[in-house]
């Protein structure tokens, strides 16, 4: 039988939400993320206080790091999975690896090398040099895809020569390419040509994870994605923001396929209409 709810009731209850940030430097000590345990620790507390659930710990491998790299994290990740269990710190850490591409990453993969951000080997978080693409890149996605995993790439937006060209990612990303967006960059925290090319390939269909990408506890780089989230409701919706920041990632960590929509091109606005819009807008050109 129906009955009234008491409007106090309704108030009080919040969506029950699952919160899982797929990038985050927080083992300690092992790159230029948290520097020691404490510093680890009190990260954990403020993704905690964010509602974050899970984290994917990812650390840098690169250089001489890339072999044995898979087993030396999941050792880290279990021994960090006992402190914050003892600090009483209610957080689940899993492995997984930011890595820099390079023409030797398809064969450290294929050897088991590199740890991926799901347990089933599906999907590898990627990193590119910032100032220039590699020439090698078309080749190890191409050897990753058949070898089995599903690239990820990590803030596209910050590379100069995506975000100058947001629409090179659209043949990658047409070949299985994942992109996976920064909280801070949405936010503005790396820069207004930066926030404005994670809008565009928010609006554009070129992004399909958004994780906090953190190396410290508090400041512009903590581990939080419900401010981000509040920015991507306005920007592109509630339905857009929850793909982003809950399916997709749940998705991942379950190694599950993920449907993504096509990537559309990006067309800038005509200079005229640009300096229209500015002087509506009261900026400068
Ligand atoms: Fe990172």
């Amino acid at each position: 039988m129906w009955r009234k709810v008491p409007a106090i009731i309704i108030t009080t209850i919040t969506p029950v939400m699952t919160m899982i940030d797929l990038h985050c430097h927080i083992l300690p000590g092992l790159d230029d993320g948290a520097r020691n345990e404490e510093e680890a620790l009190a990260m954990a507390e403020t993704a905690v206080k964010d509602g974050i659930t899970t984290i994917v710990a990812t650390p840098h491998v690169l250089d001489q790091g890339y072999r044995g790299a898979r087993e030396r994290i999941a050792a880290q990740v279990e021994d960090f999975n006992g402190k914050l269990r003892a600090a009483g710190i209610p957080l689940l850490i899993l492995p997984g690896a930011e890595v820099m591409a390079a023409p030797e990453v398809p064969g450290y993969f294929r050897a088991g090398d590199l740890p991926t951000l799901d347990a089933a080997g599906r999907y590898l978080l990627l990193e590119l040099p910032f100032q220039e693409s590699p020439w090698y890149l078309e080749r190890i996605l191409f050897e990753l895809r058949v070898a089995g995993v599903t690239p990820v790439l990590a803030h596209p937006e910050r590379y100069r020569y995506l975000r100058q060209s947001p629409n090179l990612l659209i043949p990658y990303i047409n070949n299985g390419l994942l992109t996976q967006i920064n909280a801070g960059s949405l936010l503005g925290y790396f820069g207004e040509e930066v926030r404005r090319a994670a809008e565009i390939m928010v609006t554009h269909g070129m992004a399909h994870l958004v994780a906090s990408d953190a190396h410290r506890p508090r400041g512009a780089r903590k581990p939080v994605l419900s401010s981000c989230r509040r920015e991507l409701t306005v920007l592109a919706g509630e339905e857009v923001a929850k793909r982003l920041l809950e399916e997709n990632p749940a998705g991942v960590i379950a190694g599950e396929t993920l449907q993504v929509e096509e990537p559309r091109e990006y067309r800038p606005a005509k200079k005229g209409f640009r300096r229209l819009v500015a002087w509506v807008s009261g900026k400068n050109c």
